[in-house]
């Protein structure tokens, strides 16, 4: 009964490459990933992170690639087809509604950063310039302080990311995806460049690269781990989606690499391009969540050009995040069509509607509601940390235990297509070390191996 008639395929696996790719490389790699590489003591998170995404990201995207492919529909559906395939209980397809429901809850939160890089693409723009310190951290919390002009920029974002969702996907997300993915590598690798010639490269790289054992503490290690997550998008049902328009052909595992690596990728060369800016302009690397619209206007300020640059720069972090935006649509929207079948426009704006909302709750939780926390924290701080780094640890470790114990062997192997010394390599490494991995990352931060000796 979940099974759809018939259901759309990329129009090829470059499609299907692009528009992962597409999902993975958002605001996570360039915002998020450098904030947290300069407030969580540089190496050390960025070779945890990189062996998180190697040990526990790919088997995991490969796996959450493979339920929605097998599956053929959106989360809940692949979920009860291949647990009713494989004789397993219905009760799996809770995966499918916490990943649906989880990645709405990134959207509200994901529009509002988005809604921060618009405010600063427009202030490039008409030339607003920053020239001291002082004047990057007053102008970041003259926007902090003001819901009414955040909420206009989330709502703009968001209203451009349902409007490619109710296109379609293929004609939707397929189209701006080939247009947006090759000029966002093209402004990458100019700006990396950039920073070389008017930064200091060389610090850069020994803040990234020069590994501390000292940095490595709990806490450091559960936000790699989790940045792991929130970069490849796992966990929320996104790349399941994705996977259930692949076609049968396709080698899962190829298409995974390729993922990985392109999101790596991007996160290390935005990385050396902001921190070789950060530290050229002699900036506070550990500032956080303010980190790219505090620094980066300042260094934009000081360099010939700038202007220009900081343009292109604006540009390329919203295209990355609105092809995030639409992959954390997609989910719930393919719920309600299929499930439903309500037609994709209505759908996709319906599903807009409680998203905006919540944002505009955590546009005022920077100010009038600040007083508002949850464990200390504010809105913001508590949807992004809940999702990042309990939900998406957590419904991992559910996948992980699904296709590797759950689903049995032969309709795994059957639908990975792995060569014979590929494929056991990747379902141990999904039987234990992902598992194993993610316990103890999650029950070392909350004190419980302590309590355990
Ligand atoms: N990966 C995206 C980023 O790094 C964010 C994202 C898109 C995401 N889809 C997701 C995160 C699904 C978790 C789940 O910006």
């Amino acid at each position: 009964m979940n099974q759809p008639v018939s259901r759309s395929t990329w129009t090829n696996r470059w499609a299907f490459i692009l528009v992962t790719i597409g999902s993975a490389v958002g605001l996570g790699n360039i915002w998020k990933f450098s904030y947290l590489v300069g407030a969580k003591g540089g190496s050390a998170f960025v070779l945890v992170y990189l062996c998180c995404v190697a040990l526990i990201g790919l088997p995991l995207l490969m796996a959450e690639i493979l339920i929605g492919r097998r599956g053929r529909g959106n989360p809940v559906a692949a979920m009860l087809n291949t647990a009713e395939e494989t004789g397993n209980s219905s009760w799996w397809a809770l995966l499918g509604w916490v990943g649906m429901l989880g990645a709405l809850v990134i959207l509200s939160y994901y529009s509002v950063v988005a809604g921060w890089i618009a405010d600063y693409l427009y202030q490039a723009a008409i030339g607003v310039r920053v020239e001291t310190a002082a004047a990057a951290a007053q102008a970041f919390a003259d926007l902090e302080r003001d819901p009414l002009r955040m909420g206009f920029w989330h709502t703009v974002f968001l209203a451009l990311s349902v409007g490619v969702t109710a296109r379609g996907v293929v004609a939707g997300i397929e189209v701006a995806n080939k247009i947006m993915m090759p000029s966002l590598f093209l402004i990458l690798v100019l700006l990396t460049v950039w920073g070389a010639v008017a930064g200091d490269m060389p610090a850069a790289l020994h803040f990234m690269y020069d590994f501390k054992i000292k940095a490595l503490t709990p806490g450091v290690v559960l936000s790699a781990m989790g940045q792991a997550f929130f970069s490849l998008s796992l966990g929320m049902g996104a790349i399941m989606t994705y996977g259930s328009y692949l076609d049968k052909e396709a080698r899962i595992g190829y298409v995974s690499l390729w993922v990985a690596v392109a999101g790596s990728l991007v996160g290390l060369l935005s990385g050396m391009a902001i921190f070789s800016l950060t530290f050229g302009y002699g900036l506070d690397p550990s500032v956080g969540p303010e980190l790219i619209l505090q620094a980066l206007p300042l260094a934009f300020a000081h360099m010939p050009g700038g202007q220009l640059v900081a343009v292109l720069f604006f540009v390329f972090v919203l295209f990355a995040a609105w092809t995030s935006a639409i992959s954390l649509l997609e989910p719930f929207v393919s719920w309600l069509t299929e499930r439903y079948g309500i037609h994709r426009a209505k759908a996709a704006w319906g599903t807009g509607v409680p998203v905006w909302l919540l944002g505009l709750a955590v546009c005022m939780s920077f100010s009038r509601w600040s007083d508002f926390t949850m464990f200390g924290r504010n809105l913001f701080d508590a949807l992004d940390q809940c999702a990042t780094n309990v939900m998406m640890p957590l419904s991992g470790l559910a996948i992980a235990i699904y296709v590797g114990w759950m689903m049995g062997r032969a309709p795994v192997r059957d639908e990975m297509k792995l060569g014979v010394r590929a494929f056991p390599l990747w379902f141990n490494v999904l039987r234990y070390v992902v598992p194993v991995g993610i316990v103890l990352v999650f029950f070392h931060v909350l004190g419980l191996l302590d309590w355990l000796k």
